[in-house]
């Protein structure tokens, strides 16, 4: 006998089915709350509502754990590759060897974009934001794969679009970095797995072959790795909103792109190297920093702390923390930004206000280190989030298109406005 909830609307009571996951997440269904009450939920941020069932990726807030199709990110991020985790976060299982390496060799073929396209760099400003053209040129590839645009996919078109937007985001990327520090682009070479071919084509110039640093490489593909999906955030559940109208893909992830522009999400790991910065620079003591974190009207927060659904560590900051000590090691080389993101976790994590509003470093409080170490620069942060998120996008984007119970999204409101009125012609207000 399934579980139920029953409540009650004016005087009648109303009983509703309780869906339980394979977690043991347990959620209201509420599909016939309205046409059965005239009642409607209000749910400010969506912080209590579920909007899909999926198979992806499970988070459990309180305890920090974090799994890709049921992989814990620990064991993803020690053992796995970013283009094995890709797979098996669109296509839902471990590639075999073969699988993973025809998938390679498909992503290696889709990388470069097409030869025209280099001709929408030159109409973008040197300072043009790498979101903005990152967003921008999404639509363009869309534009060089018409048949990848309507309808639903088969498997088979699945890959091919998983394979040319895994590709071509990297190259994008490295070209958005050359472009804006008037480099020319530098050709993708097959021989390079994902993430040594991308730095390939962002540090070394045309005629140069890249002398990948394996420390270095393993560290831009563990970034890759730790932030590839993480259920219903919002920049995923806006790829799931843009979807859900039939949207192709392509312009479903450059929705994506745009949604994790902002500080509080995607953009949050420029603003924590940012504020390292500033303390670090104006020589503000940690005491200092925490009263301003701590005050309502400093307008200013830690970033990098807190979370919607970790209420514990994030486990990919832990993960990451290490990293930044393995990175820099292998680099000898030292980052003062490091000693002060560490001095600034010891006193939250020991303060009565975090600790209270379960406030805990988030991915990007170290990710950022991270790739200041291996010399991604400050405004591309961003886009290697992007560039990390793109399985979790299509995957949310292709779980919801073959979902035969999917519809468009359309929520509902509270209408405060004004109450019916008359029109009054110009001259007479
Ligand atoms: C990502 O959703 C995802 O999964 C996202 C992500 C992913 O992989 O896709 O994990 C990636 O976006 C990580 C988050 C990156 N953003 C930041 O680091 C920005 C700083 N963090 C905050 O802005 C905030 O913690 C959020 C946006 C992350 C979460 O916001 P919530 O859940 O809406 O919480 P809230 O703003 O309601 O804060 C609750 C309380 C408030 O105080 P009170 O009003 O209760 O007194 O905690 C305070 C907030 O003022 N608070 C902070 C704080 N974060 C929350 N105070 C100081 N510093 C902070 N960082």
């Amino acid at each position: 006998m399934s579980e139920t909830v029953k409540a009650t609307f004016d005087g009648k009571e109303i009983e509703f089915p309780v869906i339980v996951g394979t977690e043991n997440e347990k959620a209201i269904d509420i599909s016939k709350l309205r046409s059965s009450t005239g009642y409607i939920t209000f749910d400010d941020g969506y912080k209590n509502t579920g909007a899909c069932r999926s198979k992806i990726t499970f988070i459990d807030g309180e305890k920090g754990i974090l799994q890709y199709r049921g992989y814990p990110i620990e064991e993803m991020a020690e053992k796995s590759t970013f283009l094995e985790t890709a797979y098996l976060i669109i296509f839902g299982e471990l590639p075999t060897k073969a699988e993973l390496s025809h998938f390679q060799e498909l992503v290696a073929k889709h990388t470069p974009i097409h030869y025209d396209m280099r001709h929408a760099f030159e109409s973008f400003p040197a300072n043009a934001n790498p979101m903005a053209i990152l967003s921008a040129m999404f639509n363009m590839v869309s534009c060089y794969s018409p048949h990848l645009l309507d309808g639903d996919y088969t498997p088979e078109q699945l890959v091919e679009a998983s394979a040319r937007l895994l590709g071509k985001t990297s190259t994008i990327a490295a070209y958005t970095f050359k472009k804006a520090n008037g480099r020319p682009f530098s050709f993708s070479n097959p021989k390079l797995d994902y993430s040594a071919n991308f730095l390939h084509m962002m540090f070394t110039e045309p005629y140069q072959e890249y002398m990948c640093d394996p420390d270095v490489v393993r560290a831009m593909d563990l970034i890759l790795v730790l932030h590839a999906d993480h259920e219903q955030n919002c920049s995923t559940s806006t790829v799931r909103m843009v979807g859900s109208s039939r949207a192709n893909l392509f312009a479903s992830v450059a929705s994506g792109v745009a949604a994790l522009w902002g500080p509080l999400h995607g953009g949050a790991n420029q603003a924590v190297i940012k504020q390292l910065l500033e303390i670090h620079e104006s020589g503000q003591s940690i005491d200092q920093v925490m009263e301003r974190a701590k005050d309502k009207n400093s307008g200013f927060r830690l970033m990098g702390f807190g979370h919607r659904v970790y209420k514990n560590f994030d486990p990919r900051a832990k993960i990451l923390k290490k990293a930044c000590d393995k990175v820099l090691a292998s680099l000898k080389t030292r980052d003062p930004l490091l000693d002060i993101a560490r001095a600034l976790e010891e006193r939250a994590l020991e303060d009565e206000y975090f600790i209270e509003r379960k406030l805990y470093p988030n991915v990007d409080f170290y990710s950022g280190i991270v790739m200041r170490a291996i010399g991604i620069p400050l405004d591309m942060f961003t886009v290697m989030f992007a560039m990390g998120r793109m399985p979790g996008w299509i995957a949310n984007w292709y779980e919801l298109r073959t979902d035969p119970n999917s519809v468009i999204n359309r929520p509902r409101q509270v209408y405060e406005g004004a109450t019916k009125r008359s029109y009054v012609p110009v001259d007479k207000r």
